[in-house]
């Protein structure tokens, strides 16, 4: 008999609960059942499944808590099921595809093999992340939503706990689909902002701005963050971006940052700060999707990022912290 506790079995059993969620998540069984209680055939109809294997799934997304039996072979959404569904608040749907979608689950799969090599597995086979999502347009889709879903309870926090006094132009650099900037943007209506990212992205982010009645307030620009970045900006932020590259590729971008901001600018590091011991932190387990996706990435500790932003020419002037473990780091232009 196996001993059934400990570390290793919990991830063991999880990985089983995540396959169901994600298959759950991938024939849009919360959708289906959005309506009221659904009997199994009339489920795998709606959904295009195997009748006896849905049956199965079903079962162990009850244990899970996501549906419940309301009569035998026949369930409704649990409360929390409804987060499985597109378009609801705090929806995990995209976030769970993410995570279950090919080039992830690879990079995730084949960990020893970055950690024996020192250099991504993910990258060795499919090249660099950005590139990938180039050539798999329903991967960043999914990204994007992801990312979106991530910051959603950043949104808020950013646009109130900073002080946005004397800011005309906040420039969002790598800003994917604008939602942070929409907050920004929607609680201060005397500011102007401008959204910077390679070209696919600027243009759905111009569409979402836009639906948002933003679109006028805004200026979007695609480029390379390597080559440069927008000049003229009050306050630059670069929410989610440094964590995806190494020291060296991160300084270009902070010396491009450096190049283009005007002597009174601020800058805006929107990331994890990593306790410098053994404390567990999100930002650790995070870490993790960094070693297995990006050539260098990783999340920092504090003094880890002085230092980088240090190099780039930048005080670090402080560190606020923000839900979801994630800090607003601010940095002034020495
Ligand atoms: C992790 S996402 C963060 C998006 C957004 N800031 C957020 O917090 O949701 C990183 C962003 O960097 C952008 N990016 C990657 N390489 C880039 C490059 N060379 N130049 C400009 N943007 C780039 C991606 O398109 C993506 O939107």
């Amino acid at each position: 008999m196996i001993d059934s506790t400990g570390p290793a079995w919990d991830a063991i059993v999880g990985l089983s609960r995540f396959a169901a969620l994600a298959a759950m998540a991938e024939l849009d069984c919360a959708e289906h059942l959005a309506s009221g209680p659904m009997g199994v055939p009339e489920l795998a109809k709606a959904c295009e499944a195997h009748e006896p294997s849905l049956a199965r799934l079903l079962r162990e997304l009850e244990t899970v808590g996501v549906v419940r039996a309301v009569a035998p072979e026949t369930y409704e959404l649990t409360e929390e099921g409804q987060t499985l569904r597109d378009g609801v608040p705090g929806s995990m749907r995209s976030a769970l595809r993410m995570a279950a979608e090919n080039g992830y689950w690879y990079a995730m799969g084949n960990l020893a093999q970055t950690v024996r090599d020192g250099r991504s597995a993910f990258i060795a086979r499919f090249g660099p992340l950005y590139g990938y999502f180039q050539e798999h347009p329903e991967a960043a889709r999914l990204f994007n939503e992801y990312m979106a879903i991530r910051a959603a309870p950043l949104e808020a926090a950013l646009a109130t706990s900073y002080d946005f006094t004397g800011v005309e132009t906040f420039v969002d650099i790598a800003g994917g689909t604008g939602h942070l900037l929409a907050a920004v943007l929607d609680r201060h209506p005397g500011m102007r902002g401008v959204l910077f990212d390679i070209a696919h992205v600027v243009e759905n982010a111009r569409a979402s701005l836009s639906a948002r009645g933003l679109g006028d307030r805004c200026e979007f620009e695609s480029g390379d963050f390597f080559e440069s970045v927008p000049a003229g900006g009050d306050l630059y932020l670069l929410a989610s971006v440094i964590h995806n590259w190494s020291d060296e590729a991160s300084l270009r971008i902070l010396a491009n940052v450096r190049r283009a901001a005007p002597p009174h600018a601020r800058l805006l590091l929107l990331e994890m700060v990593l306790p410098d011991d053994a404390t567990p932190h999100i930002g650790k387990d995070l870490d993790m999707r960094m070693l297995a996706l990006t050539d260098g990435g990783m999340e920092r500790t504090a003094s880890e990022h002085t230092r980088l932003l240090g190099e780039a020419g930048f005080t670090l002037s402080r560190i606020l912290p923000l839900p979801a473990g994630a800090s607003l780091i601010e940095a002034l232009p020495r």
